[in-house]
């Protein structure tokens, strides 16, 4: 076990910045991650941060945030990963773990999750088991009703197994987790 208090930046590429939507879930995520013994900064890239070099050597693990806009992830983000393309490979991000939690309306969100997983990877970091998080507001209505099929939805409080799962990994312990799922009947006729 690796006690050293560890570094985590959040990257928030949403269009929202600081009062978006997805402030929420990263709202929520520090309430999870002060939980743990760590130091953590959080960057809106919508304000275009000049000294994230120096930031992202300072991290030891990550979290990448965005809605969803047109099936995409925010500008912000995109002008994140087209000026951070020349640190790929390099101990800025090499063996690093990163979450990533989306937000969205209804639809593309889980591609737009996969795809910046998979980018996030090919740049260097390293992505946790069950560190992927999507939340829309079909979602968030849904859940204030009862339903049976609650437990195959993710909800804000997915995100403390998030941000376990990323300590985990940057603690190098593998004491990973998973958020409940219908394990029972998955195929179930629902409508
Ligand atoms: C220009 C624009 C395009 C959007 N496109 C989608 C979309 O394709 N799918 C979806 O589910 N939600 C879409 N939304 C809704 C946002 O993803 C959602 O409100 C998200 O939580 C915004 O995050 P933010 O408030 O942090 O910027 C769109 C919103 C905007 C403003």
């Amino acid at each position: 076990m690796n006690n050293k208090t560890k570094k985590i930046l959040i990257l928030n590429g949403s269009l929202g910045g600081s009062n978006g939507n997805t402030s929420v879930l990263i709202e929520t995520a520090l309430k999870y991650l002060k939980k743990h013994d760590v130091e953590i900064d959080i960057f809106h890239l919508e304000n275009n941060p000049n000294n994230i070099k120096n930031k992202l050597a300072w991290a030891d693990a990550f979290v990448f945030t965005s809605g969803t806009y047109w099936d995409s992830w925010g500008s912000p983000m995109q002008y994140f990963l087209e000026t951070s393309t020349q640190y790929e490979a390099s101990d800025l991000f090499l063996f690093k773990p990163a979450s990533v939690m989306i937000s969205m309306h209804s639809v593309g969100g889980k591609g737009v999750l996969s795809r910046l997983q998979g980018v996030l990877n090919t740049m260097g970091l390293s992505i946790p088991p069950m560190s992927g998080f999507v939340y829309s507001l079909a979602t968030h209505l849904s859940l204030e009703s009862n339903n049976e099929f609650h437990d195959d939805f993710w909800s804000l409080t997915d995100i403390e197994i998030i941000i376990h799962n990323l300590i985990t990994a940057v603690k190098h312990e593998h004491d990973f987790k998973a958020w409940p799922v219908d394990r029972k009947d998955p195929g179930r006729r629902w409508l």
